[in-house]
């Protein structure tokens, strides 16, 4: 049942690919995507919207983080980004303008659910991006947009994240076709790019075993920071959460310009740093904060993005991933981050698929 890998997380985090692949299956017409044919949502109602709120837990609170800077981008329209559990007691100002996003691979998530129900009471529209079929989720939501990442078995969640990115991004691509944000050479600029991601996210996998090694150091330290800016902010949220899930090892996931105000006191002789460097417009500025965890003794695993020569001048050890539009490097990046997670927990003889403490769904609130 685990297709000859050790654990289903080793066999979900190989089965990305397919599970970007089949997401993005019958999503494209002519170039462009369309996603018309399954989403009720009119013309009308879409040149409507005034906000978006994404609502979620966990790894899918994270995809929805990476949501907000694509629909912002790529649709301009202002979005909002919640932890489930958070929503409803801030009094969200919900109107009938506002369409509400909620993520979840099981579409059972009880605050997920709880969010979604409130915000159809507000009166907003609501999407839910689901993995399984006939989910509360997938029921309950005015419309739906699967993920087809296939079952995920493992606590730790992989394919379900890349796969709702894609979701994620075919849904911004329609909004800005709709409401015409994009010409027609970059949305179909976008959708090749989409289409290419299976291929890298493959010759990403074919390199996995060279991640061992750095895990196998990592598992000796009880403390370590991922830092990022931007879109790569979002993404060592997710990766620092998948770390101290399987392997119980500390970490703290900072936005790099901020360690100054505080954090930066923490760093001491030998303390890994797992640094991601692929958003080029702050490229520089994320290589300064790089020099100055590395002045304080830092041992910094740079991920850059393949054909960069200037990231290894100032981290120890290197990771890249292969070169695709900046918006979509997360997709690619977290990648070489579940690796690390994954030989990290196996490298400390850990539970990986079912780690203390958590549950795959969590139906409680
Ligand atoms: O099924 P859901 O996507 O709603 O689950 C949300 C979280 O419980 C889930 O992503 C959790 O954070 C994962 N165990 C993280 O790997």
């Amino acid at each position: 049942e685990k297709g000859g890998y050790d654990h289903f997380m080793l066999k979900e985090i190989h089965e990305q690919p397919k599970a970007i692949q089949d997401t993005l299956v019958g999503r494209v017409k002519d170039g462009v995507v369309d996603l018309s044919q399954e989403l009720s949502l009119t013309e009308e109602e879409i040149k409507g919207i005034d906000k978006i709120h994404f609502v979620a837990c966990g790894t899918a609170y994270h995809a929805g983080l990476i949501g907000k800077s694509v629909v912002e981008k790529l649709v301009r329209i202002p979005v909002e980004v919640d932890v489930a559990s958070e929503y409803r007691y801030r009094d969200p100002i919900i109107t009938p303008s506002t369409l509400v996003v909620v993520v979840s691979q099981s579409g059972e998530t009880a605050d997920t659910l709880a969010a979604l129900r409130a915000a159809k009471q507000a009166g907003a529209k609501v999407v839910g991006i689901t993995n399984v079929v006939g989910s509360s989720v997938a029921r309950e939501a005015d419309e739906v947009l699967m993920t087809w990442a296939g079952p995920e078995i493992a606590v730790a969640s992989t394919k379900a994240y890349t796969s709702q990115l894609i979701a994620i991004d075919l849904f911004a691509l329609h909004l800005a076709r709709v409401r015409g944000t994009l010409d027609e050479q970059t949305l179909k600029a976008h959708t090749t790019a989409l289409l290419n991601l299976p291929q890298q996210a493959e010759a990403i996998l074919e390199q996995a075993g060279s991640i061992q090694p750095l895990a196998a150091a990592i598992a000796k330290h009880d403390n370590l920071f991922f830092i990022g800016r931007g879109l790569d902010y979002a993404v060592v949220m997710e990766g620092s959460l998948k770390l101290k899930e399987i392997s119980y090892i500390h970490s703290e996931a900072y936005p790099a310009g901020e360690l100054k105000h505080g954090t930066l006191a923490l760093i001491e002789e030998g303390i890994p740093v797992i640094a991601l460097a692929t958003q080029k417009e702050i490229f520089e500025k994320m290589v300064s904060n790089i020099i100055e965890v590395k002045a304080r003794g830092a041992h910094v695993i740079g991920l850059g993005i393949e054909g960069d020569t200037e990231l290894g001048k100032s981290v120890d050890e290197t990771l890249f991933i292969p070169a695709t539009l900046p918006l979509l490097n997360p997709v690619l990046a977290v990648i070489p981050l579940q690796l690390l997670s994954y030989y990290t927990s196996v490298a400390r003889g850990l539970n990986v698929d079912k780690p203390r403490n958590l549950a795959k769904s969590v139906t409680v609130e």
